[in-house]
């Protein structure tokens, strides 16, 4: 039987605890047990807490670590930064880059964004990517040509080297998503600027009671849930929900 690749990714953004990290990691692994080789979970704590979430794992771990960003450089007069290297170190397999909170609160932008990534792919790491238009962009009908701008940064990656976050500004934390037929959409979108063996997560308001739905949609390999991941029942329900979409 085909099993299809699915990327579940828990953003706890700035929240959390050494505690809650490590009984997160503990359960959502063990959750992980039974699951198809096709699903992947990665967890996301703040850095800090990525030593208490590594410690709470066991060596062949099916839960994998992933941080919230990287520097642009490996080393150097940075100070308060963290390097990708490091975080590989730490233990990490992933890193999210360039999410929309970074994009407005640091002033983000692509081609940096586009630096970190290869930074992050050299020390090892598979960066997921978040590309998405803001409110007034969605209101004005501009969601392609967005997508396809901030996408077409990343054509220089090697395919099957990323991951594409699909995040629409106005959906993240405020309870809205898109339609199943606008998720389609922009992840074809992104699919005709990258490449068609592009994978593409949804991200925005992601809850157990939506994913099955959001996962159905065409062109949609996971989801990057932000709020609804600091439930670890929540995270475990999700598991349960993707493992059956990954068709096992
Ligand atoms: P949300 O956040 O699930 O709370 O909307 C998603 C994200 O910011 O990655």
């Amino acid at each position: 039987m085909s099993e299809r690749r699915i990327w579940l990714v828990a953003n706890w953004k700035m929240h959390g605890s050494r505690d809650s990290a490590a009984s997160f990691s503990y359960r959502v692994n063990r959750a992980m047990g039974e699951a198809p080789a096709g699903l992947t979970t990665v967890f996301c704590p703040p850095s800090i807490l990525l030593d208490a979430a590594r410690a709470a794992l066991p060596q062949n771990a099916r839960l994998k670590l992933g941080a919230q960003n990287c520097h642009t450089h490996r080393e150097g007069a940075f100070t308060g930064e963290t390097s990708a290297p490091m975080l590989a170190q730490a233990g990490c397999g992933y890193v999210i880059l360039g999410h929309s909170e970074r994009r407005a609160q640091w002033n983000e932008e692509c081609a940096s964004i586009l630096r970190k990534a290869e930074t992050a792919i050299e020390a090892g790491l598979v960066p997921i990517l978040c590309i998405g238009e803001t409110q007034a962009e969605f209101e004005a009908g501009q969601t392609a040509a967005v997508l396809a701008k901030q996408a077409g940064y990343f054509a220089t990656l090697a395919v099957g080297s990323y991951l594409i976050a699909y995040e629409p500004v106005w959906a993240i934390g405020s309870g809205k998503t898109p339609t199943v037929d606008e998720i389609a959409a922009a992840h074809q979108q992104v699919k005709s600027t990258l490449g068609s063996a592009v994978s593409v997560l949804y991200g925005g308001s992601v809850k157990p009671n939506n994913l099955r739905e959001i996962l159905a949609c065409e062109g949609v390999s996971g989801a990057l849930i932000g709020g609804a991941s600091l439930d670890p029942d929540g995270m475990i329900a999700m598991v349960h929900t993707a493992r059956d979409a990954s068709g096992d």
